[in-house]
């Protein structure tokens, strides 16, 4: 099959759609030119209380100043911000965690930029009206992984031109895997339910490889090309867990069910979370379908034991 250039991939879906996935994949690239320049911390914390890293402001600003002077976004809100940026005008809003897993910065290891794109959709929105969602994994190579409603493209800049013009894909809509054969759980074993400690022998069990590098994009991206289960699970002393619905899970989530797999909150439907606030988190569960489905019917029958007792 002929590598098919971003843009034509797009172009089916919504012209002004393959614009703005072209605009973000030019700045995916200002932003991995960035990294070795822009390696320090700020004084800044954000609203959750994280400090912020010099490349979380950096990538912040360029993305949400280019967005919002595109003429195709009126909305953006970020991870690092805590009041939703407007522009006057612009058919699309977009919700960014602009730079995903920047405590790797100082190990250099994986990281990237999760973004969900609505249609005209005041933000914080629910996970069910996304457009599209995508993220860029800033790896050995630079991927770009893209969730429209006719599937997941993966794409990658190694054609010919310039910017978003290099990047190229096999116009192949990519795929979870049947069976799983990695996965990966967030936090301390320590501050692991029962339950998360119950499922993790389960999957050691089906001999499943442990993988976890400390990036959503990083360690999900593993989980999306070679089958399995990636979680942030609720924790003894974090019931909701870690990830932000609107930067993180609603995005990833939505290419996960695109992918052909499953996004639980452990009880339910990550895309079907009605949003209370921009900032809120949610347990995340993601993975193949039938591994999704065997951790949240382990929690009714755990919570059908405690309810017994
Ligand atoms: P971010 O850098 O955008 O704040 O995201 C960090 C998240 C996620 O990328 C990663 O999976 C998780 O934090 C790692 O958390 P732990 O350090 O608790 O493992
Ligand atoms: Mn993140
Ligand atoms: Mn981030």
């Amino acid at each position: 099959m002929a590598a098919r250039k971003l843009r034509e991939l797009l172009e089916t879906e919504d012209r002004s759609l393959s614009k703005l996935v072209e605009l973000l994949a030019e700045l995916s690239l200002r932003i991995v030119r960035e990294i070795p320049r822009t390696l320090g911390m700020t004084e800044g914390m954000n609203i959750y209380g994280e400090q912020q890293t010099e490349l979380d402001v950096w990538s912040n600003g360029l993305l949400t100043k280019k967005l919002l002077r595109s003429g195709l976004v009126r909305q953006v809100a970020s991870e690092e911000m805590e009041t939703v940026m407007t522009a006057d005008h612009g058919e699309y809003t977009v919700a960014l965690d602009p730079l995903d897993g920047s405590s790797n910065i100082k190990t250099n290891n994986l990281m990237g930029t999760i973004i969900g794109i609505y249609h005209d959709k005041p933000l914080p929105a629910t996970g069910r009206d996304l457009l599209s969602a995508l993220y860029f994994l800033y790896g050995p190579y630079v991927e770009a992984v893209v969730g429209t409603k006719s599937g997941v493209y993966l794409a990658a800049p190694a054609g010919r031109g310039t910017g978003a013009s290099k990047f190229i894909s096999t116009g192949e809509p990519h795929r979870l895997p049947q069976k799983g054969s990695v996965y990966g759980i967030g936090g301390s074993r320590d501050k692991w339910t029962p339950r998360v400690h119950e499922f993790a022998d389960t999957l050691e069990k089906k001999k499943l490889k442990f993988r976890y590098g400390g990036s959503f994009v990083g360690d999900y991206n593993q989980v999306l090309c070679s089958g399995g289960f990636f979680a942030y699970p609720e924790l003894l002393d974090a019931p909701d867990g870690k990830y932000r619905l609107q930067f993180e899970s609603n995005p990833i989530g939505y290419i996960t069910e695109r992918a052909g797999g499953k996004a639980s909150t452990g009880k339910g439907r990550i895309l079907d979370v009605e949003p209370v606030s921009i900032s809120q988190r949610v347990p995340t569960y993601l993975g193949n379908k039938e591994l999704v489905s065997e951790y949240e019917d382990l929690s009714r029958t755990s919570l059908g034991l405690s309810a017994e007792r």
